[in-house]
């Protein structure tokens, strides 16, 4: 019954497409589109791919599966979950729950980027966007990348605060699949570039020298980031999951479409670094900024194109942000027992006071001779989520489901009300084994090499 009010009050999970849907929208974002393809550029191209690919059908599978089944079973978002399942780790629930905190401000700085770039290519500025040092010169601005960042997060704010969360998703519905189309148009247009083969083979062929433990590192904090784990967001949306939906096949969709949106975006944008001239050295960040107006630029209809694309990619980063801040708008509701609007307002401050200095980090910005760990403000709240946070909280959580509450009981879970659940060995034995293990054996190593002890 309590899960019945549940359902009528969000009003969406009635079946499997719904929660795929829901889920998606959540995952497929600025790191499928922004993110991904600049890591698989600056860690090693198809070794970076290959062993992004490995940990994701079993790394990714095991924890996206284990975090709605904690939802589904308990009920309840992070926090409460941990709590309801064992007092003992509780802090489990706090301390994921700090992560979005970390993520949003810089999400919207990165969502104000790509709407100042949907805004210069509806004026008709393609070719400005396209020339040498535009992006530089933007970011190292010390208003505009501010000024983006409050227009992104404000309607990031309208939509969770006035709730038109439906809307969005219906529009979204309609926008993913044309996103889906277009990044495989350009794709296409990408590849029959001179030059370009020679990207691709970096993009696919593997190349087992430039194999190192920060690879790994890298590339499992970029799987927990596109696949919006381990900081709670997925067993919130199990909680709204009905029993008779099999999670087995909804977490296989899931991770199609995610998996499938970030090859494609890398295959659009690592390619054409190799045959676009003048972008040799856009490493970073600003890869997808840099690179994808030089192909707009140079392609017939490109100032369409390339208004069309950076609308849609604003539509994916804006699912995924409304996403981001109900989840640290309901952290902070339950946490100090606050209303809504109160909650929401306090969000903003946060937002403000972490995503300013994130807007000004960057290119030649007031702020970017500042630096902690050799990190500008905003790599450095990239970093700390995705490298370090995550899989601390993956490795706790394996722990926990592994050996404290054991991984039958999500397996129960998963076959409640006579559905399958084919890969449940495989699902303990990385929960149990293989997760545990490689998340410290890469910690450790990425440390260690991190501080130069260790050279690969
Ligand atoms: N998964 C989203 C993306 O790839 C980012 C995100 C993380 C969204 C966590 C919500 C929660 O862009």
């Amino acid at each position: 019954m309590k899960n019945k009010t549940k359902l009528e009050n969000r009003g969406t999970f009635t079946g499997k497409i719904g929660f795929v849907l829901a889920a998606a929208g959540s995952a497929v974002g600025l790191g499928n589109i922004w993110r991904f393809p600049y890591l698989a550029a600056e860690y090693g191209g198809g070794i970076f791919l290959l062993v992004y690919l490995l940990l994701a059908v079993t790394l990714g599978f095991a924890l996206m599966a284990a975090e709605i089944l904690i939802g589904r079973k308990t009920g309840l978002s992070a926090v409460s979950a941990f709590k309801k399942l064992d007092g003992r780790f509780s802090f489990l629930g706090s301390l994921a729950s700090i992560i979005p905190v970390i993520i949003l401000p810089y999400y919207c700085v990165i969502g104000g980027w790509v709407m100042k770039y949907s805004a210069t290519f509806a004026f008709g500025e393609m070719n400005a966007a396209a020339a040498d040092g535009y992006f530089t010169e933007f970011i190292s601005n010390p208003i505009q990348p501010i000024g983006w960042f409050l227009l992104f997060l404000g309607v990031t704010a309208v939509v969770v605060l006035f709730g038109v969360e439906k809307g969005v998703e219906r529009v979204s519905k309609i926008m993913m699949p044309i996103l889906v189309v277009m990044v495989l148009g350009v794709s296409v247009y990408v590849l029959c570039q001179p030059g370009a083969i020679e990207g691709v083979k970096y993009y696919l062929v593997p190349d087992f020298n430039n194999f190192k433990a920060t690879t790994i590192l890298a590339a499992m904090g970029q799987l927990f980031y596109s696949m919006s784990l381990a900081m709670g967001i997925m067993i919130t949306y199990g909680s709204y999951m009905k029993k008779d939906v099999n999670v087995e096949s909804s977490v296989h969709n899931i991770e199609i479409f995610d998996t499938g949106i970030a090859f494609l975006a890398g295959l659009m944008i690592v390619p054409a670094v190799f045959a676009t001239q003048g972008v040799e050295m856009a490493k970073g960040p600003g890869l997808m900024f840099i690179v994808l107006p030089k192909v707009f630029a140079k392609m017939p209809g490109g100032a369409v194109i390339g208004f069309i694309f950076f609308a849609l990619v604003f539509f994916a980063a804006i699912t995924s942000s409304i996403s981001l801040m109900e989840t640290v708008v309901s952290i902070v509701k339950d946490k100090f027992k606050l209303g809504r609007k109160l909650s929401c307002a306090i969000v903003l401050a946060i937002c403000l006071i972490l995503g300013i200095p994130s807007a000004l980090s960057n290119g030649e910005g007031i702020l970017s001779g500042f630096k902690i760990i050799g990190f500008g403000f905003l790599d450095f709240c990239d970093f700390a989520s995705n490298s370090v946070l995550m899989p601390i909280v993956a490795l706790i959580t394996c722990i926990f489901i592994g050996y404290v509450l054991k991984p039958k009981a999500l397996i129960e879970e998963a076959e409640a009300e006579g559905n399958t659940f084919k890969a449940k060995r495989l699902f303990t034995v990385v929960i149990k084994y293989v997760a545990p293990i490689c998340i410290v054996l890469i910690l450790a190593f990425s440390i260690l090499e991190a501080c130069g002890i260790l050279t690969v």
